[in-house]
């Protein structure tokens, strides 16, 4: 009998070698927290709850955690709810990316470990939801994803603000003089007002938009703002749908097919989604055999409408796309792209909840229609060429396209440090027409590939009104960031790709009609520079130990989504 035969407590009982006795000492151990027996008899509901006092986007969590319970109990099974790993992306040095697959081990062994018979995932900050369904893809387990919600947007002397595009938009202007010590204080205290996930179309947003895409979680629950009673209801809701998930056995593996991720790719491009859902995307589809391609990003963003105005891309914050119809809008509008035989947490099909939301009122200020689309094709390319043999993704949707295709000349920073110490040196050689270039900012030079692409403006340039350039990197960046910026060039400099021999002064050419980025110098003078490169494996104080050891040893490149390589199924 494997670990997930049975049901309730009997499920993955202690070895002791005796079976009966483990069960006799488990349920003794149960009754001793005060349940009865007929409680214990029912079918066991995990609740996976990631709320801690250093993540403030998950703040509710309680909240919605007693909302699933209530969701759970009416429908006659028992919730129990154990705490994981939270990532509260701001608290986290040196980056959230370097513990989501640390977190996602933690999901995948308690969820097996444990007698459940279903689970409810509740989270939302960045990296949380990718790491709970990396965990739940794998575990065997039938679950389903409650996500935290966005915050609601707050006001600065009658302007709206949302977490976190206007973050770096004051930030920039206070940079560049425009703002003062005074302002960029207050609006400090008015960015984040509310509890929830950043108020945009950043990396938890889009994240919570896939997840309703691929069926992980119910129909119309992705864009609720956090603060919402709506919200509340979707959690009672998921509680309910736990207990029939436990009762039909549907484990996420049937739910997570090519099909579904391909449809998940489709959302992506079209609400103008983070960069980093690609690499997300990627991993969880690897923890079930699927293997997503960078190629098949650029042939889906040719087909596959913009249809969402919103930040970072557009105007609007997710509490006016959730008013305006959600991802039930989305996902009608791109109706005729989409696998509709695809399998959700509910048990039925996406077609068939398509069928069940039609008719609903859209804002079309916010949702555009697939005639009428916002932009007419995806909001993210993948680059190709001698920098990126491997690939690298622009976010074109959220970029200057004037600087689409352009020769350039390579202002080069070696590494975080080197960024940090010479950006602003007011004897910077640096022109607005250049690219920035930053080194050794990628999943094991960083390490944890931290959100560093998004490259500041060099003060003397911002002051003198420039607000973008070409910028190069194998960091990530923030979902909620926006900018002509190059992304994920892979293979990393770390591990000896092209990007570690580029130095300032050499010419790059980027061409997005070409999907190309590339480094131009001749062969002979490639050669040499790959003959003298010292190869640096790693930035810090050498292999160390513990869970940063596991993570340098064994963490992918961005196309294989920086997970582990032995947490990946074979495609
Ligand atoms: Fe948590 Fe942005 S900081 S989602």
């Amino acid at each position: 009998m494997s670990a997930t035969d049975g049901h309730g407590l009997a499920r993955g009982l202690t070895n002791y070698g005796d079976r009966d006795f483990a069960l006799y000492l488990r349920r003794s151990f149960a009754l001793s927290m005060g349940y009865s027996r007929a409680a214990l008899a029912r079918p066991l509901v995990g609740i996976a709850n990631s709320a801690s006092g250093f993540n403030n986007c998950h703040r509710h969590l309680p909240e919605l955690i007693e909302g699933v319970r209530r969701g759970v109990l009416a429908a006659g099974g028992l919730p129990i709810d154990f705490p994981t790993i939270s990532l509260g992306e701001v608290f986290l040095e040196p980056t959230s990316m370097l513990y989501r697959n640390l977190m996602s081990m933690d999901v995948e062994e308690m969820v097996r470990a444990q007698p459940m018979d279903a689970v409810v995932l509740v989270g939302g900050c960045d990296k949380t939801v990718p790491a709970q369904l990396m965990g739940a893809a794998a575990a065997g387990v039938p679950a389903i994803q409650l996500v935290a919600g966005p915050m609601m947007t707050g006001r600065h002397e009658g302007e709206r603000l949302g977490a976190c595009t206007d973050c770096r938009r004051f930030w920039g202007r206070y940079r560049a003089g425009a703002v003062s010590r005074a302002q960029i204080d207050s609006v400090e205290g008015r960015l984040a007002t509310t509890a929830g996930t950043c108020a945009v179309m950043g990396t938890a947003s889009t994240m919570a938009c896939l997840t309703e895409a691929l069926g992980m979680s119910l129909p119309g629950t992705a864009a609720i703002p956090a603060v919402h009673a709506d919200r509340l209801r979707a959690a009672e809701a998921t509680g309910e749908a736990a207990v029939a998930l436990a009762h039909s056995r549907l484990t996420p593996e049937r739910i997570l097919t090519s099909r579904a991720f391909e449809n998940a790719l489709r959302a992506l491009l079209a609400v103008g989604g983070s960069t980093n859902a690609v690499i997300h995307l990627t991993a969880i589809a690897g923890r079930v055999g699927v293997r997503l391609t960078l190629e098949a990003l650029n042939r889906l963003s040719e087909e596959t409408p913009v249809l969402v105005d919103l930040k970072p891309s557009g105007q609007h914050y997710m509490e006016d796309f959730f008013a305006a119809g959600g991802m039930g809008t989305v996902l009608r509008e791109l109706r005729g792209m989409l696998h509709l035989d695809c399998l959700t947490v509910t048990g039925g099909t996406l077609g068939d909840r398509l069928a069940a939301d039609e008719g609903a009122w859209v804002d079309r200020t916010v949702i555009r229609t697939a005639t009428e689309p916002y932009q007419s094709v995806g909001g993210l390319v993948a680059l190709f060429g001698s920098l990126a043999p491997e690939g690298a993704i622009l976010k074109r949707s959220a970029a200057d396209a004037r600087l689409f295709e352009t020769t350039t000349r390579a202002v080069v920073f070696e590494s975080l440090e080197d960024l940090a110490r010479r950006i602003d040196a007011p004897d910077l050689d640096v022109t607005p027409g250049d690219a920035l270039v930053l080194k050794n900012a990628g999943p094991k030079g960083g390490p944890g590939m931290p959100e560093a692409g998004y490259l500041p403006i060099p003060t003397k340039l911002s002051r003198a009104g420039v607000t973008d350039m070409i910028r190069i990197s194998d960091a990530r960046m923030s979902g909620t960031a926006f900018g002509t910026i190059v992304l994920h060039v892979t293979p990393e400099a770390a591990v000896g790709g092209p990007l570690a021999i580029v130095q300032t002064g050499d010419t790059i050419r980027l061409s997005v009609k070409e999907r190309r980025l590339d480094l131009l110098i001749d062969d002979a003078e490639r050669a040499r520079r790959l003959e003298a490169r010292c190869r640096v494996t790693r930035s810090g104080e050498g292999p160390g130990r513990g869970y940063r050891r596991l993570y340098l040893d064994h963490v992918l490149q961005a196309d294989a989504g920086c997970d582990f390589d032995f947490l990946r199924q074979a495609d």
